[in-house]
């Protein structure tokens, strides 16, 4: 039957979440081996380790509220990490690509932050208190984890485009 109700709603937006975690977990790696930056490499690996957090919180929401997720594929999120691979592809290791690289992981925080915003509204709407307690937890981490990408472009990494720049 087509989804119509708003726990539709929140069912398919949480498979389709947890889809992108997933895709996450395996694309997460490969950004922190293509960084040149070490601060960054660090940011991308302890990123990892909460986005498996996130995927027990899931896990746990879904236990809490009763349901059963899809198997849906976040296409969102796989054209977002397909762009990512771009930038590894087009620019060699070093400042250049890890500006690009930190743009990469910036869309998808966003798009995370936008999801997670949702689905922290619709389960409390559900009457899910304690989902959207979890829900919050990690829309917390992907804020953190986006301010840091911002401090880390501005500072180190806009530094050493400069310097390689002059040089
Ligand atoms: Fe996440
Ligand atoms: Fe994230």
């Amino acid at each position: 039957m087509a989804p119509r109700t708003l726990q539709d709603l929140f069912v398919h937006s949480l498979s389709d979440v947890y889809s992108a975690e997933k895709q996450l977990t395996r694309a997460l790696p490969k950004l922190a081996r293509a960084s040149a930056n070490s601060d960054l490499k660090a940011a991308f690996e302890t990123h990892l380790e909460e986005t498996q957090g996130q995927i027990e919180r899931i896990d746990q929401v879904v236990e809490l509220c009763g349901i059963k997720l899809k198997r849906i594929k976040c296409v969102a999120i796989e054209g977002l990490v397909e762009e990512g691979q771009e930038q590894i592809d087009d620019f060699d290791q070093g400042p250049i690509r890890d500006a690009a690289l930190i743009a990469a992981a910036q869309k998808v925080e966003h798009y995370e932050i936008a999801t997670y915003g949702t689905l922290a509204t619709v389960a409390k709407q559900l009457g899910h208190e304690e989902a959207m307690k979890l829900l919050l937890e990690t829309l917390e981490e992907e804020k953190s984890t986006d301010e840091k990408l911002t401090q880390l472009a501005k500072q180190q990494v806009a530094q050493e485009v400069r310097a390689s720049v002059e040089s």
